[in-house]
């Protein structure tokens, strides 16, 4: 079976399709044929090695996403034959998607999206998990009003819209002009690209995407959560007494199927930018560095 790996870091030309053996589920786990995955920005920077501590050892196949068939099958949880997609945290496992074949426990996939294709479905799984488990973290809820930052890229998209969905009041803070109607389109009430025009103290609860740290804007006992992993800790607010976190995204095929249920509903547009083939993984990658996206970049197998 293919495998897309590298065994330096670098540029999108690091990234090379090789041939290995296929994997064998153990108990608890399938075997997923692969139909589709996408690119997200973790990949990008793993390929150029900035992630530093915590990468896992080369060579490595890269890839978070999913979406295919399970062809083998150790649990009744999930068997042969069914459509699935699911998220792979590869820095953590080393178990990267990429990959014709995946083996993976039955509780990190769920069932896909009935409604939307195995394509879209691949572009799922790590923005839609860390949106959710972020909003579950800011216990965000009907009446709510929340703020996301990054509100166009593809976890503050999805966060707009699984907000919106809670019945939450979400305004969105965007990287520039062109991307406030996006935001809107999404859902949000109110967009701006201006930092400086965000209300203070106004927001029960602030997901930052970017780190942009835009603190003034939460309430006193409010929640603010990033995800900016990189960007470094949220700056220490227990004197208002806003709780914080910097979120990371876990494994969750409970947070899969509840995704699953709320695209089945209608209640979230799928933003696919464009479809690479497998064999062009490095026309892929340039792609995705160039930026100015609407949407997911997804690789075809
Ligand atoms: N902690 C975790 O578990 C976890 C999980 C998933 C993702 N992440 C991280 O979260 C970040 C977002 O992921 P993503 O998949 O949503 O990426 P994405 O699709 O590239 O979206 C990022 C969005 O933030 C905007 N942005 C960047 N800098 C900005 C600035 N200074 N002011 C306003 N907007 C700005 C971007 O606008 P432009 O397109 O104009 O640049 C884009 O709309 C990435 O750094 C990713 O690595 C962390």
């Amino acid at each position: 079976m293919r495998i897309v790996q590298i065994d330096h870091f670098g540029g999108p030309d690091v990234l090379t399709l090789a041939e290995a053996p296929a994997p064998r589920p153990l108990d608890g786990e399938v075997l997923v044929a692969v139909v589709a995955s996408a690119i997200n920005p973790v990949d990008h920077k793993t390929r150029e090695g900035t992630i530093g501590d915590g990468t896992p050892p080369l060579p490595m196949t890269l890839g978070w996403e999913l979406a295919g068939i399970v062809i083998d099958s150790r649990t009744s949880a999930l068997p042969a034959g069914e459509r699935v997609f699911g998220m792979s945290h590869q820095l953590g496992t080393g178990r990267g998607t990429w990959s014709d074949l995946v083996a993976m426990p039955a509780g990190s996939l769920a069932i896909a999206p009935s409604t939307i294709s195995l394509v879209e479905a691949a572009t799922l799984p790590l923005p839609g998990l860390t949106a959710l488990q972020t909003l579950d973290w800011l216990d965000v809820r009907g009446g709510d009003r929340l703020l996301v930052t990054g509100a166009a890229g593809a976890v503050g998209g999805l966060a707009v819209q699984l907000a919106r969905a809670r019945g939450a009041r979400v305004d969105a803070l965007v990287s520039r002009p062109a991307h406030v109607e996006v935001a809107k389109e999404l859902g949000a009430d109110w967009a701006t690209a201006d930092r400086t025009m965000l209300p203070a103290a106004s927001y029960d609860a602030v997901f930052d995407t970017f780190g942009a740290f835009v603190t003034d804007a939460v309430t006193d006992e409010g929640r603010y959560a990033s995800i900016a992993t990189q960007a470094g800790p949220v700056p220490d607010l227990s004197h208002r007494a806003v709780r914080t976190t910097v979120n990371q995204v876990r494994e969750d095929g409970a947070g899969l199927t509840e995704l699953a249920k709320i695209v089945n509903a209608g209640r979230v547009k799928v933003r696919v930018d464009c479809e690479y083939s497998l064999r062009d993984v490095q026309e892929a990658h340039e792609h995705f560095r160039r930026g100015q996206l609407t949407g997911k970049v997804a690789l075809v197998f």
